[in-house]
């Protein structure tokens, strides 16, 4: 299918309620069509770490690692591959839009989503930013970059009032949406849920007309995030040109009443209606037809590309040598020994963070697994433990114990009182972690009112106290063999589905090992116009070993013991935050018993964001993985075996505790609102700026190989030239970077005055270079064309500021092997 005529012509021909129509989703993932005009809708899907397509549930897709991982790379090249990849994995879903990237900054390592963004630093993230878009545009596919801002933390995410002075949005929350706009042409931008200085980024004139259109020349789509329009009028007329997810709440019937009360012109719904034509247009739409069905790809390059860009990620913090200087890690390929795997991420691998990001991989290489068949390649013995556990819900009832969950669904909640109601639906397999979108009742219904019975055969294989747990959107009440043993009812909510569900409610109680229970479930959910609903059903067996007194046993007779620690999709999701930078569960005691326990201890961090490490001293090495996507055992096992050089940097400051990060005083905010009061001065340039310790600095990362950074000069106010040589046997790779200083810190100026919130220095430039081994390289760094520019407060617009300024070159923030004065000349008139 083409485009039927001009669009012009097309826009003129749509009556008022057709022009409605476009500019709200015609369901949860899809606009409207405009049949009568041959206009087709346009699928957009999830994002960031995959394609999801339009089911939780649904056809599995590839799962690359986290932005924090891809972040870390530094490595623009491989991110912009992985990007087509997921350009590929979107059409196979029949999608043209990717929700993805997630470029909100981390101002502070407990924001729940803070996996799905890339850094604390707003160059990194614009330049990972750059390379996403452009690669997933390549293949046909618009990004839609989010969330569009101050959406950094979950709390109270749908209301929270993000407070930001003008000069800190622009040099460091807007800088990734600008790069991403001007420079990748990113086809679409996804409002955030928060108010912005008091108004609704939906509805915010300034942000969307003013900044994104007026400044940056945006012609693509502006749409909502989902349940994130609250105005009828005011976010047409701000230029958020589209309502998700449909069927419309803020417009649709209410909409069409404003034009015939004259409350709104048409000729305003029209310019939305008309760039959601033109966004068809653009990605395909009218070429495509109808989204078509939503298939899995297995693409072995794309799985290769996927266990590349994991291991590339990945950053080694901690290596130490033993007293013949021998280091821990690589392990060696021969003649392993006893290799003791412990730790709860060991066994279950945690490839992806929670919430809309999740994604059904196509296949998971778990660390076990894959650390297995490498330690008996290389003639060692394995020994596992969990060590612990450290689920903040319970895992799935587990369908090994159990028959296949019936589902019976009623239009009214009432019904599932009279024993006589016939169910409007039944489903012969329900997931215990049940998700609807649509009336699980009658998907046909758009309002949200349904009872649910839910029943299955549950047969225990240990006797003793087991665990159940219930959280569900709705009340609902979990019976077993005919008692009540958990009620919802009047459960908090806010611990599940993306806030929206209750908390887990967790009922003990004595089972037998092989007697058939019946387990059922209840759910009422009352009338509602957001169209989520779901339940999680739990169970978890009595524990009858010392999980902690064996995997210090197994690390008692073993030569090496690798501890796989972190966190899962439960402590990192999105909705809510994380309380605290602490390993979950036992997991700091674990680490050190077993260090104490062992010849030599791995620690492998499996988290998508900071966590504490009061063991540093305690371990032999360390190394970050992140949530690395899909072939997470393998990437491990690529690194640990040193069949790859660890390369990745860190891409956010480890800090040592939280009283020390910059928004401490200042998170989560109070009263509705959230002020940014430490404005420009987070990250690395808090720590730095206010001279406060780290754990691990920003930039950070070891490899094997050893790399020299041997001198460095200024070419010219863009371009500084390195010379690095390897000085070991192996080829190796440095991510060199390049930090300007505060204005005034030529010649000897002091740091910035207590208050001001200039900081220290700020990153310009990165190079990734490989050095073969026992050889120099000459290697060239290119510096943001955007390097001495400030957002000027008095004459609101930017300063490109010239004269004196000094550069430090070196491997981390904070790093200055290098110190390099440049002229900036006078930008030209
Ligand atoms: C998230 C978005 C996501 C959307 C659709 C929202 O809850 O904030 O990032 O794209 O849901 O799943």
């Amino acid at each position: 299918m083409s485009t039927p005529g001009s669009l012009d012509a097309l826009v003129n021909a749509l009556t008022t309620e057709e022009l409605v129509s476009l500019v709200a989703g015609t369901n949860v993932w899809e606009t409207a069509p405009v049949e009568r005009l041959g206009i087709p809708s346009i699928r957009v899907t999830d994002g960031p770490v995959g394609a999801r397509g339009t089911r939780f549930d649904g056809p599995e897709s590839i799962n690359v690692p986290c932005s924090t991982s891809l972040a870390a790379t530094w490595d623009p090249a491989l991110v912009r591959r992985v990007g087509e990849l997921l350009g590929r994995e979107a059409r196979a879903k029949g999608a043209r839009v990717l929700l993805a990237p997630t470029v909100n900054l981390h101002r502070t390592p407990i924001g729940g989503r803070n996996f799905e963004c890339m850094s604390e630093d707003p160059y990194l993230t614009a330049e990972q930013a750059v390379a996403y878009v452009e690669g997933v545009q390549s293949e046909g596919v618009a990004c839609c970059i989010k969330h569009f801002v101050g959406n950094d933390t979950e709390f109270e995410r749908n209301t929270i009032d993000s407070r930001i002075d003008e000069r800190t949005l622009r040099e460091k929350y807007l800088v990734p949406f600008e790069a991403a706009v001007t420079r990748a042409k990113v086809g679409s931008i996804m409002t955030a849920y928060n108010r912005l200085n008091g108004t609704f980024c939906a509805d915010h004139t300034w942000l969307l007309d003013d900044v994104l259109r007026g400044e940056w020349g945006f012609d693509g789509l502006v749409m909502s995030d989902w349940f994130g329009l609250h105005s009828t009028i005011d976010g047409i007329l701000a230029g958020c040109d589209l309502e998700m997810p449909g069927p419309p709440v803020h417009r649709g019937a209410r909409l069409v009443a404003a034009i015939e009360a004259g409350e709104i012109d048409v000729d305003a719904v029209r310019t939305c209606a008309r760039r959601v034509l033109e966004f068809v247009e653009r990605w395909h739409g009218f070429e495509d037809g109808a989204p078509g069905p939503e298939t899995t790809r297995d693409d072995p390059d794309d799985v290769a590309l996927v266990r590349e860009a994991g291991a590339h990620g990945a950053v080694l913090l901690q290596n130490r040598s033993d007293a013949d200087g021998a280091a821990v890690l690589p392990l060696a390929s021969s003649g392993l020994g006893r290799v003791a795997i412990i730790g709860p991420n060991a066994f279950h691998g945690q490839v992806l963070g929670g919430g809309s990001a999740h994604v059904n991989p196509t296949s998971i290489s778990r660390p076990l697994d894959a650390l297995t068949a490498f330690v008996e390649a290389a003639g060692g013995t394995v020994t596992s433990a969990p060590g612990c556990h450290i689920h903040k819900r319970l895992p799935s009832l587990s369908s090994r114990l159990r028959t296949p969950l019936r589902g019976a669904f009623f239009l009214h909640p009432d019904e599932l009182d009279d024993p006589s109601a016939a169910p409007a639906r039944s489903l012969e397999n329900v997931s215990p972690h049940a998700m609807w979108n649509e009336n699980p009742a009658d998907p046909a219904v758009a309002r949200h009112e349904f009872g649910a019975r839910l029943s299955t055969t549950f047969t225990p294989d240990v006797s003793g106290p087991w665990q159940l747990s219930l959280a569900t959107v709705g009340a609902g009440r979990l019976l077993i063999d005919g008692t009540v043993l958990i009620d919802t009812g009047d459960a908090p909510v806010g611990g599940s589905f993306f806030g929206l569900g209750t908390d887990d409610v967790v009922g003990t109680i004595d089972l037998v090992a092989g007697r058939a229970y019946e387990v059922v479930v209840e759910l009422r959910r009352a009338g509602s116009e957001v169209a989520m609903s779901g339940l999680l059903l739990g169970g978890f067996p009595p524990v009858l070993v010392d999980l902690m007194d064996e995997a210090i046993d197994a690390a008692g007779n073993s030569d090496v013991a690798i501890v796989v620690v972190g966190t899962n999709h439960d402590w990192e999701s999105e909705g809510w935050d994380r309380t605290s930078i602490e390993l979950p569960g036992r997991q700091d005691e674990l680490i050190r018993r077993v260090a104490d326990a062992s010849v030599r201890t791995v620690v492998v961090v499996n988290a998508g964001s900071p966590v504490a490490m009061p063991w540093i001293d305690e371990v032999d090495a360390v190394l970050v993985c992140w949530f690395p996507g899909q072939e997470m055992g393998n990437s491990l096992v690529d690194l640990l075996s040193g069949a790859v050089e660890p390369q990745g940097r860190l891409p956010v400051t480890f800090p040592l505790r939280m009283e020390d990060t910059p928004a401490f005083e200042h998170h989560p905010g109070r009263n509705g609102a959230a002020e940014y009061r430490e404005r420009r001065l987070f990250g690395y340039s808090w720590y730095e700026t206010v001279g406060r310790p780290t754990a691990f600095p920003f930039g950070f990362g070891l490899g094997y190989a050893e790399i020299e950074l041997i001198g460095a000069s200024v070419s010219s106010p863009h371009e500084v030239t390195v010379e690095l040589a390897n000085r070991s046997g192996r080829d190796g790779v440095e991510v060199v970077q390049v930090y300007v200083a505060a204005p005034g810190e030529v010649g000897g100026a002091a740091q910035a005055a207590p208050g001001d919130d200039e900081p220290a220095s700020r990153l310009v430039g990165f190079a990734r270079v490989e050095i073969p081994a026992g050889r120099s390289v000459t290697a060239t760094v290119r510096l943001d064309a955007n390097a001495y520019r400030s957002w000027d407060e008095t004459a609101g617009g930017w300063r490109q500021s010239a004269g004196p300024r000094r550069l430090y070159v070196g491997r981390h923030a904070g790093d200055r092997a290098a110190e390099l004065d440049v002229l900036v000349p006078e930008p030209e008139a």
